[in-house]
Formats: C-alpha cells, structure tokens, sequence
C-alpha cells in the first residue's frame, strides 16, 4: 500500500504589513564637488534602499563621503548625477514636510537658550503652539533621561548630555527618518556604550528609520540592522552585512562577547582593509 501525500501547504500569502516600505531609495548616485583647484569626487555609484525600521551604518574611512552622502538625503547637497528618493519624495520634498531630523556630529545648541528652548526652537519655526511645543520638549527629553534639565543651559551639561538633548530635537518633530552623523564620535567609551544602549532602546520604542555614521566598529554592530561598508574616496559601497541575521533586534551591551557579534565585525573590519588604499 502507498504511504498517503502528505497534505498541500496552503499558498503563501504576504501580510501587507510585513512588506518592507522603503524610506530612501539611492540610485546610482554620483556626486563631485566643484572647487576652485580641482574637482573632488565624492560618491560613485552609490545605490542604497533602506526600509522603514531600519537603523543602518555607514562605516567607512574619513573622506569616504558618509557626510555628502548623508546631506545628499537630506536635500542639503544635489547628486551630480543618479537620484535619491526619500519617503516617496524629492528630497526637496521630504525637506519642506520635515520627514527627517538631523543631528550633527556636534551638538550645535544655541547657548543663550534653555535646554527646552533648543529642543522647541524648530518648532517654534514651524508655528506649533507654546503649550503643545512645550509638552513635546518635556516628553522627548523625558525620552533620552534628561527630565529635570528643562532648565539648564548647554554649557551646564556634559557633551553626552548634550548630545542627548540635540537627539531630543531631531526626535520632538516626530520625523520618521533620523539623520545621525557621529553624533557620539567625541565621547568617551563608557559614556558612549551608555548612549548606544539607550539609542537603541529609543529607536525600538519609536520604530524610527536611522542613518548612523560612526568610525567604531563595534557601535555599528551594536546599533545596525544593516552596516554598509564604504571604499576611501570616492566613496563606492564595497559590503552590506545584514546583522539581523546573526543577531537579534532587541540588544543589551553584553551581545558584543558573542562569536555572531566577532563574526560580523570581522567582516566590517575585512570590507574596511580591502578597500584601503594609500594613494591620494
Ligand atoms: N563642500 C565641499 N566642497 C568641496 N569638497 C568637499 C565639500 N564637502 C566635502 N568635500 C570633500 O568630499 C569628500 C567627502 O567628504 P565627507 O565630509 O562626505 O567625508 P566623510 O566620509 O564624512 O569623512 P569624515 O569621516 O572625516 O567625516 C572629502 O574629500 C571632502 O574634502
Ligand atoms: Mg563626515
């Protein structure tokens, strides 16, 4: 007798909600600078898609681009050539409805204003009324732990701190990408795994769509869904690790003993090496 088939699975279907949205779609996009001397070729060929959640790296050597390419997002540099497309938008676009917050490598806050006063200044510019802008300051700085330093001014607090409360303003217009360019570069390393720690807790709590520049390998382990390594200038993408493969979404510090996390930061460092190259 013949052993029965075993039953037809039914037809897979995808739930819409499980299908990525894409937030920036990079097309080859190239882009020099146009100096007095010579022109700077900054990226080459740089296509990118990134998805709604994703909190993606860029790790690459000084020069590589990872700024250009960051401003190129935000509508604050035109691609030479190639195009960017940013929540279904121009970057033109994406710019006038605010779908982005951008936070500096510094923390550039206005220091004759208030700890609140940094964080409602872009939404004084957008019109919001003072009780609401007032509440959204409380609320976003309550978010990064600084509740009771409404009041303090800038030059009251330490850089981490600070940086925290100009992460507070990028997040209190509820942009749905975040912008982030070594915003820990000049902090020190205990102060800094403190804040990737609550970074991360923030983006899984606010389900943000991060951009992250960093030199350190580990931050970007640490913090990515996905690290996309650079080539020296001009910057071409060489590797793209998928971290969510090996690691989990949900990280607490001590995930960086783990032979997933060496094995992922072997390849950065591998991608790194390879395209090195001493010639300027
Ligand atoms: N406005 C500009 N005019 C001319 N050249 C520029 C301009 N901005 C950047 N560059 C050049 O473009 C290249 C890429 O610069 P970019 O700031 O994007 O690098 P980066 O990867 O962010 O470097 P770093 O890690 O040091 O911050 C560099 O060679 C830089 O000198
Ligand atoms: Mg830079």
């Amino acid at each position: 007798m013949q052993a029965p088939l075993p039953p037809v699975p039914p037809p897979q279907t995808v739930p819409p909600a499980a299908i990525a949205r894409t937030i920036v779609d990079a097309r080859n996009v190239t882009l020099t600078y146009q100096t007095a001397d010579k022109p700077v070729y900054a990226l080459s060929d740089v296509s990118l898609k990134i998805n709604k959640g994703d909190f993606i790296s860029l790790i690459g050597p000084s020069g590589c681009g990872k700024t250009t390419l960051m401003r190129t997002i935000a509508d604050l540099e035109q691609p030479t050539s190639g195009e960017i497309i940013v929540n279904g938008m121009t970057p033109e676009a994406a710019r006038l409805k605010r779908a982005y917050g951008y936070v500096f490598q510094a923390p550039a806050l206005y220091p004759w204003r208030s700890v609140e006063r940094n964080v409602t200044l872009p939404l004084e510019i957008m019109g919001m009324p003072a009780a609401e802008r007032q509440q959204r300051a409380r609320d976003h700085l309550e978010m990064v732990g600084l509740a009771g330093f409404e009041k303090k001014f800038p030059w009251q607090l330490s850089g981490g701190m600070q940086q925290r409360v100009s992460i507070a303003r990028a997040l209190a217009f509820e942009p749905d990408l975040l912008l982030m360019d070594e915003p820990f570069g000049a902090l020190d390393e205990i102060t800094r795994d403190h804040l990737n720690l609550q970074l991360t807790r923030l983006w899984l709590q606010t389900q943000k769509t991060c951009i992250f520049v960093t030199h350190s390998i580990a931050e970007a382990v640490f913090l990515s869904t996905r690290i996309v390594v650079m080539s020296p200038r001009p910057g071409k993408i060489l590797d793209v690790i998928d971290c969510e493969q090996h690691l989990p979404r949900e990280r607490t510090l001590d995930i960086r003993e783990t032979p997933e996390f060496a094995h992922i930061a072997q390849r950065v460092r591998e991608g790194l090496m390879e395209g090195h190259s001493y010639d300027d």
